[in-house]
């Protein structure tokens, strides 16, 4: 079981589109795929028409007196389940802070996990936090989007030191470009020149796209409702990348849609 966590201490930079759309991609590649919502906003339950009602509340998961298993969701698609959010997530720092070794406490949740699963991604919301440090802990591999600015490059930086920083377990980290703006110079500057210097940028990126957006009208992952789509293709490029990386073997064949 791989676990890959999309991750970025800032907001609305792209890692639920990413997370829904690689889930989706690796479900439809044969992977046993769940999909862990870990932000409060829930907009990944939402996308894939799922309540958001976690029994027990996120409490109850991370003390363990509830199982993760009995909260886990189907969603409308094959081999691929969710385990949603709701409003009670947004105390989950608290919840940890009061739990013994809360840095390891999504792992060791996730760990009875491994065999019915052989993709886990982890939405983790904005900001560094006890949650945050939990999931670098837990996750192989941390697909980090990027908005092409300066900043970011020095966000990536940071997130880059902290993980050296980290005792014992350390993910891997993939950082791609996110919502690229082409009538931008600089984003086409940044996004052309940084993945050919540096191994840690994906050379898959996601542009801007207002079919990308369309999600949420829809409720589902833009590879689904627009398999075609220029989007779609970003997307399938991007979960060919990671899954090379994280060097996650490859599905039984038979098992594809
Ligand atoms: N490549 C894109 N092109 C256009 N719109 C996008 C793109 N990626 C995401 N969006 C839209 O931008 C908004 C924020 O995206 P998303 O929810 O994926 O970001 P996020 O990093 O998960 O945000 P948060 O930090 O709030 O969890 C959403 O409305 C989404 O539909
Ligand atoms: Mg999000």
């Amino acid at each position: 079981m791989k676990i890959f966590a999309t991750y970025n201490i800032k907001g609305g930079v792209g890692k639920t589109a990413a997370a829904v759309n690689l889930s989706y991609l690796a479900a439809r590649e044969g992977y046993r795929v769940l999909l862990w919502d870990l932000d409060a906003q829930a907009a990944a339950t939402f996308l894939f028409r799922v309540r958001p009602r976690v029994k027990g509340g996120g409490k109850g998961l991370i003390r363990g007196t509830r199982s993760v298993d009995g909260a886990i969701k189907a969603t409308d698609f094959d081999r691929l389940d969710l385990l949603p959010s709701d409003f009670t997530y947004r105390n989950l720092d608290l919840v940890l802070d009061a739990a013994k070794k809360p840095a390891r406490r999504l792992g060791s949740l996730l760990a009875p996990l491994r065999a019915e699963y052989d993709v886990v991604f982890l939405d983790c919301p904005p900001g560094i936090t006890l949650l945050s440090e939990s999931v670098l802990q837990a996750a192989d591999t941390l697909l980090v989007p990027l908005i092409p600015t300066t900043l970011s490059v020095r966000t990536l930086d940071q997130l880059t030191e902290f993980v050296a920083g980290m005792n014992g377990h350390r993910p891997s980290i993939l950082a791609f470009f996110s919502m690229i703006d082409r009538r931008k110079r600089l984003h086409k500057e940044i996004s052309e020149q940084l993945p050919a210097q540096r191994a840690d940028v994906a050379a898959a990126a996601i542009p801007s796209m207002s079919m990308i957006e369309r999600m949420s009208v829809e409720r589902a992952p833009v590879t689904a409702f627009a398999p075609r789509s220029p989007a779609a293709r970003r997307y399938a490029e991007l979960w060919q990348e990671a899954r090379k990386r994280s060097k996650l073997p490859e599905p039984k064949p038979d098992d594809a849609w």
